[in-house]
């Protein structure tokens, strides 16, 4: 099965399961907005405990706050949303399709580096154990031509990307003979700029109304109530805020599924430091951003850092985390060094003072800022895509299964009474109503007790735990546990530390 078709086979089972639903479905949905269904919720509130956690309670200088989506228009002023918040547009006259110059680009690169893994791969089945990849990757011819002409593409690519040349830009995907993947054609107009901020009347017309923005990015929300928080929270440089929250963006080439939506959520830190301190806080965040992702145990192999060649204008470091998607290493997470752009911009058109007075020196100035920002949607993809998994069983049968990090698991424990009859609904549900004050459990009683452990693996669930007409005697239950599918016996009195034991977020965030 290719990586394409599993990758639709996931969408399908995020429906099938609740997880994720189209929004407003009945209506055929609308393009990139995802509603989050029964068993998505619970996971993606669990990983939002997991990032807030570990930034305001492992970091005694870190406090969250939760700013509205509206703000004042000379925020995004400010901020240069306005003025630059662009994707660099190009049209495909045959199919009306409209695309991302730079996406298209990217598109042909990733499937030159597609083909050399595949060389690679094909290089590790031929030699098995005397495989030596270093060596194949430096010899051999096709490696060394696709690899050429990757690194001809990505240097034009990074110029006319410095260089915001957008007439490059299509000269690049017309000799490239990029062919628009609907009509197949190369009839291409020409790049032109689009801002993708979303933008809405605010007050009747009656009192005046004013343009002003859904927020793009969680971040200005925490750059204006910085002052507010310093001075109310008596903070001391270096400290961090905190913010979880919905940003909206009118992407254009809104797909793969929830990577890229319209509207979505971003966990962001800023974090503020004494200018000249920047590189070093920027280097700490990196180390424990990356720490905080590879703690979840889904493999160090598939996250990597991805420095930036271009920064931002108002950035001096940027890096990116880059996670293993079923479609490729794509952008999980931004940490940047955005110097005191923010805040300057800020105080300058709010007219209003931002400056720090550092009582240790004496010194007063308008902080620095480290930035880590990470959507929430990509984070839940991450987890879902790689936790995914079709098994075929010893005795031949198959099985789906989400091997989510228990944690984060939307259900930890399912209650299952193996017949719905002789007294043993009664234990269950004795058991259930101790449970579910620790953990989110379900009661279950349908189906043949395999189909109800076929359900549960599919959702994830990290236990099943079954009543039978033993437990009536021996009180007892058979423990099932997802990943190895073997199973035990259990004292009821001992399931809460047992489960615990898996299950409990602390555990998690001791490890960082
Ligand atoms: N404040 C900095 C900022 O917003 P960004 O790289 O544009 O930086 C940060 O976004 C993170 O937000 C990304 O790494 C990604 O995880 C998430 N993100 C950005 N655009 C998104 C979109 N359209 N859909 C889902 N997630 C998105």
């Amino acid at each position: 099965m290719t990586q394409d078709e599993l990758f639709k086979i996931l969408v399908a089972h995020c429906k099938e399961y609740g997880f994720i639903f189209p929004s407003s479905e009945i209506y055929d949905g609308l393009a990139a907005v995802y509603d989050y269904g029964q068993m998505g919720v619970e996971l993606k509130n669990n990983i939002k405990q997991y990032w807030w956690n570990a930034m305001t309670r492992l970091n005694e200088n870190i406090v969250g706050i939760d700013a509205a989506v509206f703000m004042h228009p000379s925020t995004w002023v400010a901020s240069g949303h306005v003025a630059a918040f662009n994707d660099p547009l190009i049209d495909n006259r045959d199919s009306k399709k409209r695309y991302r110059a730079d996406v298209l680009i990217e598109d042909y690169l990733s499937k030159i580096e597609e083909k050399i893994e595949k060389e690679v791969a094909k290089g590790r089945k031929r030699f098995g154990d005397a495989f030596d990849e270093a060596q194949f990757r430096a010899t051999n011819p096709n490696v060394l031509r696709e690899k050429a002409h990757y690194d001809e593409v990505h240097e034009r690519y990074k110029k006319a990307e410095n260089a915001n040349d957008l007439a490059e830009y299509k000269q690049i995907i017309l000799d490239l003979g990029i062919v628009c993947p609907i009509s197949g054609t190369k009839n291409w107009t020409d790049v032109r700029q689009f801002n993708l901020m979303f933008s809405t009347q605010f007050g009747s017309t009656g009192e005046g109304a004013n343009t002003v923005y859904l927020r793009p990015e969680t971040a200005q929300g925490i750059f204006v109530d910085y002052i507010n928080v310093q001075k109310t929270g008596r903070m001391k440089v270096p400290f961090g805020i905190a913010q979880i929250g919905k940003a909206f963006r009118n992407e254009v080439v809104a797909r793969q599924f929830i990577f890229r939506m319209r509207e979505f959520e971003q966990m962001e830190m800023e974090f503020f430091c004494k200018p000249g301190t920047e590189m070093e806080w920027f280097a700490k965040w990196k180390e424990n951003r990356m720490k905080w992702h590879v703690n979840l145990g889904m493999g160090a192999e598939n996250y990597r850092f991805h420095d930036h060649e271009k920064l931002a204008h108002y950035a001096n470091a940027a890096t990116d985390i880059e996670f293993h998607f079923p479609f490729g290493f794509k952008e999980l997470e931004g940490i940047h060094s955005r110097t005191d752009f923010d805040l300057g911009n800020h105080q300058q058109l709010s007219g209003r003072k931002l400056t720090y007075f550092d009582p240790e020196t004496g010194e007063s100035y308008v902080p620095y800022c480290v930035e880590t920002s990470i959507g929430v949607d990509r984070m839940f993809l991450a987890v879902l895509s790689h936790s995914y998994k079709q098994e075929t069983l010893e005795n031949g049968e198959s099985r789906v299964v989400l091997s989510i990090p228990a944690p984060l698991a939307p259900v930890k424990a399912a209650i299952l009474p193996l017949v719905k009859k002789d007294g043993l609904p009664e234990v269950a549900q004795e058991i259930m109503n101790d449970l579910k004050y620790d953990f989110n459990c379900q009661y279950e009683d349908k189906d043949s007790i395999g189909k109800r452990y076929r359900r549960q693996d599919a959702i994830g669930t990290p236990y099943c735990i079954t009543v039978d007409h033993d437990t009536l005697v021996d009180h007892c239950v058979t423990v099932r546990d997802r990943d190895t599918m073997a199973q035990e016996r259990v004292p009821i009195a001992e399931l809460k530390a047992l489960i615990d034991k898996k299950v409990n977020l602390n555990n998690l965030l001791r490890n960082l």
